[in-house]
């Protein structure tokens, strides 16, 4: 049977790659159902934390999130994000991929690019550990949100990014906030597959964060559509508890031993 890295790498060209971020096993319970990749980002800073950046997240809390997540997902690979100097050299990047995939029991790790560090990929790749690279506005290292590729000299250095990850051995990019003739040339330029976020339709996958697309977070940036109001729901269901518990309508005879 064809490991499920290879099935994702087959989808190039052919079928659309469905990829969603959970940071637990109940969410990541019904993702299963439905993605190709399941992304334990480490947007849980902002998201789940409150935290201002990613940068203070900690390789212990992305290990708890991959290990409950891990518990939701029977068949869908799951990658873990590495937190920001966790990989700042090939022997600190080896030991800390090893001891994510190791305690999580999840399938691969992505890491963020910094220019230069498609030399670690290379390394984690050489010791069996696959990797997702992150190009394009990567949060881990850019201070100010910014879109990337407009110009000639940026769609080139963007373009061979790509191909050096590519090159080390990754077996999938995310592509964030690129503007949509560069990710068309990336995509066109290496073989493995491009995953978007907010880089248009010329990717070979889309990745959203899902809290951001049920209405969860309160983050609505251009690129996120926003398929439900989830957070109306809730509030909907805590008011109607309210009120009944309020009213001593709750719990009835049903609710109780
Ligand atoms: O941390 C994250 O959720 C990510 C996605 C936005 C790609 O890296």
């Amino acid at each position: 049977m064809k490991s499920s890295i290879t099935k994702i790498k087959n989808k190039k060209g052919k079928t659309p790659i469905v990829v969603l971020t959970a940071y637990s096993k109940s969410v990541s319970k019904i993702l299963d159902k439905y993605c190709d990749i399941i992304l334990v980002g480490d947007s849980l800073a902002n998201v789940l934390y409150g935290m201002k950046s990613t940068h203070d997240v900690t390789l212990e809390m992305m290990i708890k999130h991959g290990l409950s997540v891990k518990l939701g997902a029977k068949k869908t690979l799951c990658v873990v994000d590495m937190p920001k100097n966790t990989y700042k050299n090939l022997k600190t990047a080896k030991a800390n991929a090893k001891k994510i995939i190791k305690r999580t029991k999840c399938d691969a790790v992505k890491i963020e690019s910094n220019g230069r560090n498609h030399l670690i990929i290379k390394g984690l790749v050489k010791s069996k550990i696959p990797v997702m690279g992150h190009i394009g506005y990567t949060p881990q290292f850019k201070k100010n949100f910014k879109v990337a590729g407009f110009s000639a000299i940026e769609e080139k250095k963007l373009i061979s990014e790509a191909i050096n990850i590519e090159k080390a051995g990754a077996f999938s990019i995310v592509l964030e906030c690129i503007v949509s003739k560069t990710s068309k040339k990336i995509t066109n330029a290496i073989k493995i597959p491009t995953i978007g976020i907010g880089s248009s339709i010329n990717c070979d996958g889309q990745v959203l964060v899902t809290d951001d697309m049920l209405g969860l977070s309160g983050f609505k940036p251009k690129f996120v559509k926003k398929y439900t109001s989830l957070n109306k729901i809730i509030e909907n269901s805590i008011q109607k508890y309210k009120k009944e518990v309020i009213k001593k309508m709750f719990p009835n005879k049903s609710n109780s031993f």
